[in-house]
C-alpha cells in the first residue's frame, strides 16, 4: 500500500524543474518528512538560482497539498553557500539562509555518520524545562570522566542553551575558509546552533533552517576524533525534532524526564518519536527527582518520585538514573559552571557519572559498533 509519502512523491514527480526535468530527478530536495498529515520538505539550489526556482517551489506545495489526506504543507527553498572563499575574508558567522537540508542522495533513510566521530546520541524529552540541557552538558562532562573523548552539540533551535550553561561568549572561527573551530570547553569542543541562526530569525523559519545549520554543525565543523558526541535537542516531537532525529546519525537516545505524570506522558511521545526513526533509547533520566532542602536536608518529593523508573519498566527501556532537584544544579548551571565540572567530587557529580556509566554501556550493547573506550587507569 502506498503510504502519503510515495503520493507525495509521485505528485513532486509531475513538477518540472526550471530545465524541465521531474523535481525528484534534479538531486535538490530533501527527505520529505510526513507527520500527522503535515508534510515538509526543502529545495535546495545555488544562491544564483533561487529567483528562477521560487516558482517551482510554490508548484510544489500546491501539488502536495492537493494529495488527498495532507493537511498542511511547509516547502523551503534554500540558496547553498557559494562554495570556496574566493580569497575574501570567511565571514565569522556563517551565513545561512532561510531554507533546509542539503539533499540527502535518493532520500537515503540513514544519514552517513562523521568520520572520526564513533557515536552521536541524543538528549531528548517531550516536553520542555525538564532539564535536557543541564543532563546534556553533565552527562557530556560524566563521560569524559570516564575517559571518553565527548564533544556537544547544542541542536535546540527555539532556545540554545549551551552559551549560557559553559559560558560561552566568543564565536567560533572560521578555518581554511569554510571550516568551522568548534569553542573548546572543559576539554570538550562544543558547537551551538545558536552560533548559526540569528538570534532575531522568526520561529517560522527556524524548523526549515534546522537542517541546513545540522549538515553544517555536523560536517562543516573540524570535530576531531570523538568517542562521543552529545546533542542537546530541542524539546518536542513535532516536524523539527523529528527530521532531526532523521539527520543526525544518531546511536541512541536519552530521554529526560521529571516524575509527575504529565512530563512522562511527554516522555511517551518522545521513545515512541525515536523508535519511529528506529534509533535505540538508551534509557530515561529522572531529572529533578527528590528535592533536598539545602537548609535543613529534608527530602520532599515534589514532583512525586519514581515514575520514570516505573515508566522506564513499563516500556522495556532502560532505567538511567535519578538526580535531585537542587539548587547547586540550578545555580551551576546558570552561572555556566556545570555541576560535573565544578564539583567533581560531590553527589550530583556522582549523580551523572554514574547515568554517563549506563549511557556508555547501552551503547556498547546497542548492537551497532561500540565506542573506542578508554578507561582511565
Ligand atoms: N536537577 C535540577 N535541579 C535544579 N535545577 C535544575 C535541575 N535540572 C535543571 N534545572 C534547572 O531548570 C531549568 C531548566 O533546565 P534546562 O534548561 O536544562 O531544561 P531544558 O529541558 O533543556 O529546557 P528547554 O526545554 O527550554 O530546552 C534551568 O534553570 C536549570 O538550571
Ligand atoms: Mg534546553
Amino acid at each position: 500500500m502506498a503510504t502519503m509519502k510515495d503520493d507525495v512523491l509521485a505528485a513532486l514527480a509531475k513538477v518540472a524543474s526550471p530545465q524541465g526535468q521531474k523535481l525528484t530527478e534534479t538531486g535538490t530536495l530533501s527527505d520529505v518528512v510526513v507527520t500527522d498529515g503535515k508534510v515538509f520538505f526543502s529545495i535546495t539550489v545555488d544562491a544564483g538560482a533561487v529567483k528562477e526556482w521560487e516558482s517551482v517551489r510554490e508548484r510544489a506545495e500546491a501539488a502536495t497539498r492537493a494529495v488527498p489526506g495532507v493537511k498542511s504543507v511547509l516547502v523551503a527553498l534554500t540558496a547553498e553557500r557559494a562554495g570556496g572563499g574566493g580569497g575574501a575574508a570567511p565571514p565569522r558567522r556563517p551565513q545561512m539562509q532561510p531554507g533546509a537540508a542539503r539533499p540527502r542522495e535518493g532520500g537515503a533513510p540513514s544519514p552517513a555518520g562523521i568520520p572520526g566521530v564513533a557515536s552521536i546520541i541524543a538528549v531528548a524529552s517531550g516536553k520542555g524545562g525538564v532539564g535536557k540541557s543541564t543532563t546534556a552538558v553533565n552527562l557530556a562532562l560524566g563521560l569524559r570522566d570516564l575517559g571518553l573523548k565527548v564533544g556537544i552539540l547544542d541542536a535546540d533551535i527555539y532556545g540554545p542553551s549551551m552559551p549560557k550553561l559553559l559560558a560561552i561568549r566568543e564565536k567560533p572561527q572560521t578555518i581554511g575558509g569554510n571550516r568551522l573551530k568548534p569553542i573548546e570547553r572543559h576539554g570538550m569542543p562544543v558547537m551551538s546552533i545558536g552560533f548559526l541562526i540569528e538570534e532575531e530569525t522568526p520561529m517560522i523559519w527556524r524548523g526549515p533552517m534546522v537542517m541546513s545549520a545540522l549538515t553544517q554543525m555536523l560536517r562543516e565543523v573540524e570535530w576531531g576524533t570523538l568517542d562521543v558526541m552529545v546533542v542537546d535537542m530541542p524539546p518536542g516531537t513535532g516536524d523539527a525534532q523529528l527530521t532531526m532525529a532523521q539527520q543526525v546519525p544518531l546511536k541512541g537516545a536519552v530521554i529526560v524526564s521529571t516524575p509527575q505524570d504529565l512530563a512522562l506522558i511527554d516522555a511517551r511521545r518522545g521513545i515512541a518519536m525515536f523508535r519511529r526513526v528506529n534509533v535505540p533509547v538508551l534509557g530515561i533520566v529522572e531529572n529533578m527527582s527528590t528535592f533536598i532542602c539545602p537548609h535543613c536536608g529534608t527530602r520532599s518529593d515534589i514532583f512525586g518520585h519514581g515514575g520514570a523508573r516505573a515508566e522506564a519498566e513499563r516500556l522495556g527501556v532502560p532505567f538511567l538514573g535519578e538526580v535531585p532537584l537542587h539548587m547547586d544544579i540550578r545555580e551551576k548551571s546558570d552561572s555556566g559552571q556545570p555541576v560535573v565540572a565544578s564539583v567533581p567530587d560531590g553527589p550530583h557529580a556522582q549523580a551523572y557519572r554514574a547515568i554517563a556509566a549506563r549511557v556508555r554501556d547501552g551503547l556498547q550493547v546497542a548492537g551497532r559498533p561500540a565506542p573506542k573506550i578508554v578507561i582511565e587507569a
